[in-house]
C-alpha cells in the first residue's frame, strides 16, 4: 500500500496516521496486519506462553479460556511485543465491557467530565446515560449521553495528562476484578509478580484518534502493559524508538489483547482510526449476549444499553505497573502538586487525542 508513504524520511509515524485518519479518500486497509488471519503473515510467529503458570480454574474466575487454548502471537523485529487474540470465555467480554462501562467511571476514579461537572453530576454516569441509550435509534442524530461523552477514566494511581507522572496522593483502591485479570494475564506471559497500579481507559467513536505516544511514565519498564479493547475495531500503529521508523498498522478487534515489555514497551505508537467490526454486524459475535453464559447479567436492560453503546464505540483498557517492588515515588513539587488540578488535566489530555 502506498508504497511512498513507508519510505524513511521525517516523521514517518506522523504522515502514516494521518494517512489512516483520511476520511476522502479512504485509506486502503488491505495491508492492516490481522492477527486473527495472520498465520502466513511471515513477521508473525506463535508466542510461547506459560500454560502451566494459570491453571484453568484461576483463568476461568476471570472469564479466560485455559492458556492452552490461547492463540498467541509475537512480532519479528519486535521483541516484547505480544498479541492474544481474543481469548475471553464466550459471554465474558459483555461483562468486562459493561464493566468499563458502568462500573469503572463512578467516582472515586477520575475522568474526562471532572472538568466541566461536580462530582456530584458525574458521580453515576451510567444511571443518567442507561435509558438514552438503551432507546437510541441507531444512524437517528440525537442528543449524547453523558457516557458518550467519556473520553477516558483513570484507576489506581491516577495519571496526571500535565506533568506526565502518577503521584502517591493520588490514588484510589484498583479494581479488584481487573487486577485479577491483569495478573493472570500476564502471569501467562511469564510476568509473575505483576501488580495492576494504574489503568487509563479510553472511549473512542467513529470518529475518534488516539494521538502518537509513548508510555514511559511508568517507573518500572521492566514490568508489562497490557492492552485490553472491547467493542468496534481500531487500526494501532505500532512504530519504533524514533518517530522516523514507520509504523506497522495493525488490527485491534473485540477482545483482542496486548503486552508490551522488554524493549517494545517504550515503541511509538497510536490510534489513528476506528472502524466497524470486520464481521459487517451491528456487533461482532464475540459480544453476543446470552444469558446462560454466565450470570453476571442479571439486568437485561443494561446490557442493551452497553450494546447500543458498543455498536458505535471501542473501549481500551491500559494496565500498568507504576512501581517496581520495594521502590518508592520521589518527592513532587508544589507547581506538579498544583499541577493536578482537573482542569488543567483535561487541557494536557486533549492536546494528546489528536497530535
Ligand atoms: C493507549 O495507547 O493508551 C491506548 C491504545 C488503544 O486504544 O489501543
Amino acid at each position: 500500500m502506498a508504497a511512498g508513504l513507508l519510505e524513511q524520511g521525517e516523521d514517518a509515524f506522523r504522515r502514516l496516521f494521518k494517512y489512516y485518519k483520511r476520511r476522502r479518500p479512504p485509506p486502503d486497509f488491505s495491508t492492516v496486519l490481522d492477527f486473527s488471519r495472520a498465520e502466513k503473515n511471515l513477521k508473525v510467529q506463535i508466542a510461547p506462553l506459560n500454560a502451566a503458570s494459570v491453571n484453568d480454574k484461576d483463568a476461568c474466575k476471570a472469564g479466560l479460556q485455559p492458556v492452552s487454548k490461547w492463540k498467541a502471537y509475537t512480532l519479528a523485529g519486535y521483541p516484547g511485543f505480544m498479541f492474544i487474540s481474543d481469548p475471553f470465555l464466550p459471554g465474558w467480554q459483555c461483562y468486562w465491557a459493561k464493566q468499563c462501562l458502568k462500573t469503572y467511571p463512578r467516582k472515586p476514579n477520575v475522568c474526562n467530565l471532572d472538568l466541566h461537572m461536580s462530582p456530584e453530576e458525574t458521580k453515576d454516569l451510567w444511571e443518567q446515560s442507561r435509558e438514552q441509550l438503551r432507546l437510541k435509534t441507531p444512524g437517528k442524530r440525537e442528543a449524547k449521553s453523558l457516557l458518550e461523552k467519556l473520553r477516558w477514566v483513570t484507576l489506581g494511581y491516577h495519571y496526571n495528562w500535565e506533568t506526565k507522572k502518577y503521584s502517591p496522593d493520588h490514588y484510589t483502591t484498583f479494581p479488584v476484578d481487573l487486577a485479577y485479570l491483569s495478573e493472570q494475564v500476564a502471569a501467562a506471559c511469564g510476568f509473575h509478580q505483576f501488580k495492576a497500579e494504574a489503568g487509563i481507559l479510553n472511549y473512542y467513536h467513529f470518529d475518534s484518534s488516539l494521538g502518537i505516544h509513548v508510555d514511559e511514565s511508568e517507573m518500572d519498564y521492566s514490568k508489562p502493559l497490557l492492552s485490553i479493547s472491547f467493542g468496534q475495531s481500531a487500526v494501532f500503529l505500532l512504530g519504533g524508538r524514533k518517530r522516523q521508523d514507520p509504523p506497522l498498522p495493525m488490527y485491534m478487534h473485540s477482545g483482542d489483547i496486548m503486552i508490551m515489555s522488554g524493549s517494545s514497551r517504550l515503541l511509538y505508537h497510536a490510534v489513528p482510526r476506528i472502524v466497524p467490526n470486520l464481521e459487517g454486524g451491528r456487533l461482532p459475535s464475540c459480544l453476543e449476549h446470552t444469558t446462560t453464559s454466565n450470570n453476571q447479567h442479571s439486568d437485561e436492560g443494561d446490557w442493551e444499553a452497553c450494546a447500543k453503546y458498543l455498536e458505535t464505540s471501542r473501549v481500551n483498557m491500559t494496565v500498568r505497573q507504576v512501581l517496581e517492588v520495594g521502590q518508592s515515588f520521589p518527592v513532587e513539587s508544589d507547581s506538579e502538586k498544583r499541577r493536578r488540578h482537573p482542569a488543567v488535566l483535561l487541557s494536557s489530555r486533549l492536546l494528546r487525542e489528536d497530535k
